[in-house]
């Protein structure tokens, strides 16, 4: 199978489990079940997915797990797009190309779209076609990833900081938090559905996953600045308008290309120990980093 073709699977697969674990528009209360969906379906590259998949099928993860995990990752992904673009937050009024939650529907809807999302994740988690210890495992490292130590903090310190000039170590902690934490976590879930691994194995899909994660919010920051808003699906230049810290902000656009490439040749680097075994994970690297060429 190509890696285009790999990726169609992955994105098919997870559009069609998405759809089953999501509640059916005609079962009460409609209207926040409607817009759940609105929110979910059909559309976003599902790269959380994909890092799920590609490191489960690495470690002989079975398909019905990984598909579990998967979904549980997207929602939460999803919850904390309907948050950010609410009018307390980054008010954005466009997301994957439709209209944001709030606009389509209200405020409150997107506020409450986000949470039911939220436990919907977990009450994915509970599935029966995981065990008892891997549904613990998962839950644990999928709460980790968007509590405070993870997402929710990340988001918190991006709010607290408009209009600040933060230091390269504030702002990489920044992006990891928010965005690194739930790749990270996108990585590891895949693992834990499948074989136990060595220290190392797990060790370096974690180094993997980190530089990816932070890869993939420096080039949302960048395509924030050189993409338009038809291209992105969403608005182009709203960290600029919103006064925003980003790495183009504060190391400029040349220095973030240039970490970019770093950050794709320290995912491959890390990749070694896993052989013939990274090679998803290695194209998923190329996938994020040929986004800003
Ligand atoms: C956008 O994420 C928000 C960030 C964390 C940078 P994605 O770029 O993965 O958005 P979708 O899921 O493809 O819409
Ligand atoms: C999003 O960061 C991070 C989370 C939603 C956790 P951004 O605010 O940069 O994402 P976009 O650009 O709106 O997609
Ligand atoms: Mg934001
Ligand atoms: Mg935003
Ligand atoms: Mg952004």
């Amino acid at each position: 199978m190509t890696f285009d073709e790999w990726v169609c699977e992955v994105q098919t697969r997870t559009e069609s489990a998405l759809s089953v674990v999501l509640p059916s528009e005609d079962v009460e209360p409609i209207r926040l079940h409607q817009a759940m969906r609105y929110a979910v379906l059909g559309g976003g590259k599902r790269v959380r997915p994909m890092l799920c998949h590609a490191a489960g099928q690495a470690l002989g993860a079975p398909s019905q797990m990984r598909d579990t995990a998967a979904c549980a990752l997207e929602l939460i992904h999803v919850y904390s797009m309907v948050h950010d673009d609410l009018p307390l937050m980054d008010n954005d009024d466009v997301r994957r190309d439709k209209p944001a939650v709030h606009i389509a529907y209200d405020e409150v809807t997107g506020l409450l779209v986000g949470d039911a999302l939220q436990s919907q994740a977990f009450i994915v988690l509970s599935s029966d076609v995981l065990d008892v210890y891997r549904q613990a495992a998962l839950m644990r490292v999928l709460a980790c990833a968007t509590g405070s130590f993870g997402m929710a903090g990340g988001q918190a310190i991006d709010l607290e900081s408009v209009g600040m000039q933060l230091s390269k170590t504030q702002l990489e902690m920044m992006h990891q938090m928010k965005t690194g934490a739930l790749l990270r976590a996108a990585v590891k879930m895949g693992a834990i559905c499948g074989d136990k691994m060595s220290a190392d194995i797990e060790s370096a899909l974690d180094a993997y996953a980190k530089a990816i994660g932070l890869a993939f919010q420096v080039v949302d920051d960048i395509l924030d600045v050189t993409a338009n808003s038809t291209l992105l699906g969403k608005t182009a230049g709203k960290d600029k308008a919103n006064d925003k810290p980003t790495y183009v902000s504060i190391i400029g656009l040349r220095a973030s290309l240039e970490l970019v490439a770093q950050l794709r040749r320290d995912a491959y680097a890390a990749l070694v120990p896993l052989g013939e075994r990274g090679l998803r994970l290695a194209q998923i690297a190329d996938l994020v980093a040929k986004r800003i060429n």
